[in-house]
């Protein structure tokens, strides 16, 4: 199993593909961890382990595949961040700022790629019932299925927009919160934190 976490061993197994298989016409960005975390419970330890593996572990593919895009002047990159990158979270002291560095980084190439001929997308997903949310103990709205967050990613690839963010109703909400002011925001996030019991 490839450890995107391995700078080496990414970079081998990027040119490992393009000598087997030819050059890479989509490459998808997906690997990821999540540590659940308040601030009454912070983890050094975890909070290092996501930003190595979501953010560290992206540019480490990203690096290889982007120049040989760059040179052939096509390609597409697709990125995984999330809806929890759009602003931070209670529990997300580890994973939100993961996700809004990835959703900077695509957004920082975007228009760079683009005039090389390489295109860029962002996708963002809202609460997908995958390993990765069953350990979860809060509500989850709108979660969907594996295989409707597959239909969508698939769809917004088709299209080839900058993001794919699912489902509508909380791509509409996520996106509402970005907009509202420090004071509001922090009254409803002050809510969900209030819920949390205290530290043993
Ligand atoms: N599920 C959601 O609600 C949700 C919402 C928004 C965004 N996302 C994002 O969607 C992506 C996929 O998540 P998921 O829900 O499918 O979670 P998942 O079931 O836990 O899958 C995570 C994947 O990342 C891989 N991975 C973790 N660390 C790695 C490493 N160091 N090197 C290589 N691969 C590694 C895992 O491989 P192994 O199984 O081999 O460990 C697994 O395939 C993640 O980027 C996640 O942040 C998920």
């Amino acid at each position: 199993m490839l450890d995107v976490t391995d700078e080496k061993a990414v970079a081998a197994c990027a040119s490992q593909i393009v000598s087997d298989l030819g050059a890479v016409d989509l490459a998808v960005f997906n690997a990821g961890v999540w540590h659940p975390m308040s601030a009454s419970k912070y983890d050094m330890a975890k909070a290092k382990d996501s930003l190595t593996v979501n953010v560290t572990g992206v540019i480490n593919a990203l690096d290889p595949v982007m120049r040989t895009m760059i040179a052939r002047g096509a390609g597409h990159i697709a990125i995984v961040a999330s809806v929890a990158g759009y602003r931070g979270l209670p529990k997300g002291a580890a994973y939100a700022p993961t996700k809004a560095a990835l959703i900077s980084l695509a957004e920082s190439l975007y228009a760079d790629l683009r005039l090389k001929g390489v295109k860029m997308t962002i996708v963002n997903p809202g609460f997908v019932a995958t390993p990765m949310t069953s350990v979860n103990t809060f509500p989850m709205p709108f979660i969907v299925t594996e295989s409707q967050a597959v239909d969508a990613i698939m769809a917004g690839l088709k299209r080839g927009g900058f993001e794919i963010v699912f489902p509508m109703r909380m791509a509409l909400m996520m996106k509402t919160l970005r907009l509202l002011p420090y004071r509001i925001f922090f009254w409803a996030t002050g809510k969900i934190s209030a819920r949390e019991p205290p530290a043993p």
